[in-house]
């Protein structure tokens, strides 16, 4: 019986140990980080409307660039479910039309990054809405609410 007991615990922290070392979970990750978008595209509409220095966008812009590239691997099977995801089952069932909405901002954030480069605050202010759109459109099809 003791044995039994000690092999239990011994099993029990054989699995908590694998699960360490698995890493950040992968929808910690995704939720800090779309926060962290948000706050990136605050930072960049404040600019905007305060018809600041639109050259200090192109960091920002290049996050969001960098963060769009890497939206889908942040959505492996296995987390389809857990942790209080907001995620829709159709991020799985369409996987082409995930990575596409990722590709969108990507795209829009690209555009802006462009538009800070060359210090166009027209083109800045349009590209706002370009990203806008591709957060909503993802958000429409992917995210519940
Ligand atoms: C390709 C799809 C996609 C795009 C593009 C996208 N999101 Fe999201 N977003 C999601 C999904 C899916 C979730 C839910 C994630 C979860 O709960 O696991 C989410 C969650 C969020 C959250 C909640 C995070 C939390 O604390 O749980 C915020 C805020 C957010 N997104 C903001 C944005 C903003 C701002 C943009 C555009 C700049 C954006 N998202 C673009 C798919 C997307």
């Amino acid at each position: 019986m003791k044995l039994k007991i000690t092999i239990a615990a011994a099993m029990l922290l054989a699995t908590t140990g694998l699960a360490r070392a698995d890493g950040p979970s992968a929808i910690e990750m995704r939720q800090v980080g779309m926060s962290l978008l948000s706050g990136d595209f605050a930072g960049i509409r404040a600019v905007i409307a305060a018809k600041g220095d639109v050259k200090t966008l192109e960091n920002p812009a290049k996050a969001m660039q960098r963060w769009a590239a890497l939206t889908p691997s942040l959505f492996p099977k296995g987390t389809e479910t857990g942790g209080n995801t907001k995620a829709m089952p159709e991020i799985w069932s369409d996987a082409a039309g995930f990575a596409k909405a990722s590709a969108a901002l990507g795209e829009a954030a690209g555009v802006m990054m462009a538009a800070a480069k060359a210090g166009d605050a027209d083109a800045a202010a349009a590209a706002v809405k370009g990203i806008g759109d591709a957060c909503g459109a993802c958000h429409k099809g992917y995210r519940a609410k």
